[in-house]
């Protein structure tokens, strides 16, 4: 395919780097009046009008598609490094419970929340919850996304959890996305274990984490580490049988306190901590001297009503900073990587090219694929989002509910 009359051509890692860090991240390439070529599933070459009309003739005469980009923008698809988008049904009561005051702990010492949609999906068999999660999935496609994690965490049982697994390799199989798989099997402790967090614990360890092993199921490792759920100890025993198994740790951390769970991510070298929202100086000072990734969750804060991370201080401070939607049915009903975008932009002080690089290029390094996708760069996946004219990049941010997004390209093709 030859894409020509981009009026922007933005989220250029000419460098090919596996991640941009700290102040790095506001000079996320951008070119205007470009081109760009792709070949089979890949981005092979871009430039700008000087060497337009000779690409073009090549790529007319290779009879590649043309497509006239008309002024508008060509920015690389999102990369969602943080969901829990294998759920059954929804927790729509709970928004009212919010509403009437209730707060998410609340809800979940009440034995809501995480548990609620527990019971909801042991008892929906496995091919509904793959029916559910594909029409999420697909939504999230047409909004851009390309590259998608997608954790465990709602089964709690052996049987439950490998279920969850399963559905999210089907995803994997059977749509266009980049996809990471994460075993989350410490997201609460399950109701038949109530009360004995250790005893749930080994059974995770003794039980679950095999059995997903065998199955060869997941790439990463999570567990909620916070108050009221895991603690730091409970955590480094898991992410330690976790290591045997070759599972890197992705860990949720800070979302509720500052719980020691940034602290134990970054010992046991995770590819990401999450949440954050409480984190303070000291843990973005150690994330900052760390490869681990420091991922924000604006939906979470703005459907929670949550402080928000600070991500403004840790690229100050030298972080990989990177945003994900966190879609899950209790604390962020919505996988809509634009919308996070420009929360990290309204909410974040992210200037328009850090948000960029926020949710694709360092998305994609906090789950593991920025090799492969992520950015533009030849030799990477030409999976891209072809936009309306608009009068600069920021704009998707700025008029941030106005369709904007006209076409978007999976493995170099277009979806329909
Ligand atoms: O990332 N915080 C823990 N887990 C999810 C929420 C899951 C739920 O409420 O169902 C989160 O916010
Ligand atoms: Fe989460």
């Amino acid at each position: 395919m030859f894409f020509y009359n981009i009026r922007f051509l933005t989220g250029i890692n000419s460098e090919d780097s596996p991640y941009l860090r700290g102040k790095n991240m506001a000079k996320y390439g951008i070119l205007e009046n470009a081109w760009l070529r792709t070949h089979g599933d890949k981005i092979i070459a871009y430039g700008t009008a000087d060497t337009e009309a000779e690409n073009m003739r090549s790529a007319k005469e290779a009879n590649e598609q043309l497509i006239d980009v008309k002024g508008g923008m060509i920015m690389p698809s999102f990369c969602d490094s943080h969901t829990h988008i294998i759920y059954s049904g929804c927790r729509d009561g709970e928004f009212v419970d919010k509403i009437n005051g209730l707060s998410y702990e609340e809800i979940a010492r009440r034995g809501g929340g995480i548990l609620n949609s527990v019971d909801l999906l042991r008892n929906t068999p496995e091919d509904e919850l793959y029916t559910q999660a594909l029409h999420r999935a697909e939504e999230l496609i047409r909004k851009g996304t390309g590259a998608l994690e997608i954790k465990s965490g709602y089964g709690l049982s052996v049987r439950d959890e490998l279920k969850m697994l399963r559905v999210a390799a089907r995803i994997k199989e059977t749509t266009p996305l980049t996809t990471a798989i994460t075993f989350l099997g410490a997201h609460a402790v399950a109701r038949e274990f109530k009360g004995d967090i250790d005893a749930y614990v080994t059974h995770l360890i003794n039980e679950m984490l095999p059995a997903v092993n065998a199955q060869g199921l997941a790439g990463y490792v999570d567990v909620f580490c916070d108050e009221g759920f895991f603690t730091p100890e409970h955590t480094d025993r898991i992410l330690t049988s976790a290591a045997k198994y070759g599972l890197r740790p992705k860990i949720h951390a800070n979302e509720l306190a500052v719980s020691g769970g940034v602290e134990i991510g970054v010992a046991h070298r995770a590819l990401s901590v999450d949440h954050l929202e409480r984190a303070e100086q000291a843990q973005i000072e150690l994330l900052a001297k760390s490869e681990t990734a420091a991922t924000m969750l604006p939906g979470a804060s703005f459907f929670l009503s949550m402080p928000y991370g600070k991500a403004r201080m840790a690229i100050d401070k030298g972080c990989i900073v990177n945003l994900a939607s966190d879609y899950n049915p209790g604390s962020s009903p919505s996988g809509d990587m634009r919308m996070v975008g420009a929360l990290g932009c309204i909410k974040m002080k992210l200037l328009p090219a850090e948000s960029l690089c926020a949710t694709t290029l360092n998305g994609a390094y906090a789950m593991g694929v920025s090799k492969i996708t992520g950015s533009i760069t030849p030799g990477k996946k030409a999976n891209l989002i072809m936009t309306a004219p608009v009068h600069s990049p920021a704009f998707i941010y700025y008029a941030y509910t106005t369709p904007y997004i006209e076409k978007v390209f999976l493995n170099g093709s277009e979806i329909k």
